[in-house]
């Protein structure tokens, strides 16, 4: 997802805008908190009026969503804070009110916010997929070190979403009062966070409160960590995630990038040879990893004529820079 860094950001600092996209009610405003400028794919902090109802309807995107405070109506029920939707693209919701107002967090993942009337789903919705919760209530907490590397005991996790392809997560997370982390981590996934309640701190960025957000891209430097009385938080990771921990709060995205390549080919050695070409080390098609072989044995008889001065070409389904400095 080509959405930049952004930390520290904290949602109080800005204001709410009027949503004006069709297919939403009057009364709902937003604040921006990432997007991605390519495919509209963004993160919102939302404000509900008291009295605002939307029709029943789908998105063309992929969304979730979590309810800060507040309650919603939909559906004959009434949804508290903590409630947590997961909602494919193309699934139709009920009609959603909310009699006292609410704050919610939206994020759609595919696409920009988009509300199309309708009671039947899309043709093409994968309804199976459709789930949502009361987080708080319906889920109980389980340490958070059952991923290794592990964090620092003293986080807990509730699973919300998984995705088996992409291994892509959402989940709450929180830090116990006096929880602490002395390490620096990164991943290969980007990481995403908003702050539901309470306040954390970071080595690089400092404070985390109430309404802190952040977006940060893989590789980028994170920690040590601190909370004096605790935080709860939602988190999302667009892959499978990896604490790569370290002591050297001086290394750059690059060279965290090149350490974690290291590790695969430590692990993984097979592994490594399809994936390690530090910029490209993305699938294109299935020619791709015929292309890639072509390349660490120097060898292009088969390419077609490079159009953009390397050595090399494939197929782009999305704009990326080349890095020159790399060894192909
Ligand atoms: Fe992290």
């Amino acid at each position: 997802m080509a959405r930049p860094h952004i930390e520290p950001f904290v949602d109080r600092d800005i204001a709410f805008k009027n949503m004006l996209l069709p297919g939403f009610g009057r009364g709902m405003s937003y604040k921006i908190l990432s997007m991605d400028n390519e495919t509209g794919a963004c993160t919102m902090t939302v404000q509900l009026a008291g009295g605002y109802s939307q029709v029943p309807g789908f998105s063309w995107s992929e969304w979730e969503m979590i309810v800060i405070e507040g309650e919603l109506q939909l559906d004959g029920r009434t949804v508290r804070k903590g409630h947590y939707f997961y909602v494919p693209a193309g699934y139709a919701m009920p009609a959603v009110s909310s009699e006292k107002g609410a704050l919610l967090l939206m994020m759609y993942n595919t696409g920009e916010p988009s509300l199309v009337e309708a009671t039947d789903h899309h043709a093409l919705c994968q309804t199976n997929l459709y789930h949502d919760v009361d987080t708080y209530l319906d889920i109980t907490w389980a340490p958070g070190n059952i991923v290794k590397p592990s964090v620092a005991s003293g986080v807990m996790i509730k699973l919300l979403n998984y995705n088996p392809i992409s291994h892509a997560m959402t989940f709450l997370y929180c830090m116990t009062p006096a929880f602490y982390q002395d390490n620096i981590s990164y991943h290969d996934c980007a990481e995403e966070s908003y702050h539901l309640w309470g306040t954390s701190w970071m080595m690089q960025f400092g404070d985390v409160p109430t309404g802190g957000y952040f977006w940060r891209p893989a590789y980028i430097n994170h920690g040590a960590f601190a909370s004096e009385f605790g935080c709860i938080a939602l988190g999302r990771v667009d892959s499978k995630l990896y604490n790569h921990f370290h002591y050297n709060p001086w290394s750059t995205p690059v060279q965290n990038q090149k350490r974690a390549a290291a590790r695969v080919y430590q692990r993984d050695p097979l592994l490594y040879r399809w994936m390690v070409s530090y910029s490209h080390n993305h699938p294109h098609g299935p020619e791709d990893f015929e292309q890639t072989v072509q390349l660490r044995g120097k060898d292009y008889p088969n390419n077609e004529p490079a159009t953009d001065g390397h050595q090399h070409s494939h197929w782009h389904t999305h704009e990326h820079h080349h890095d020159d400095d790399h060894d192909q």
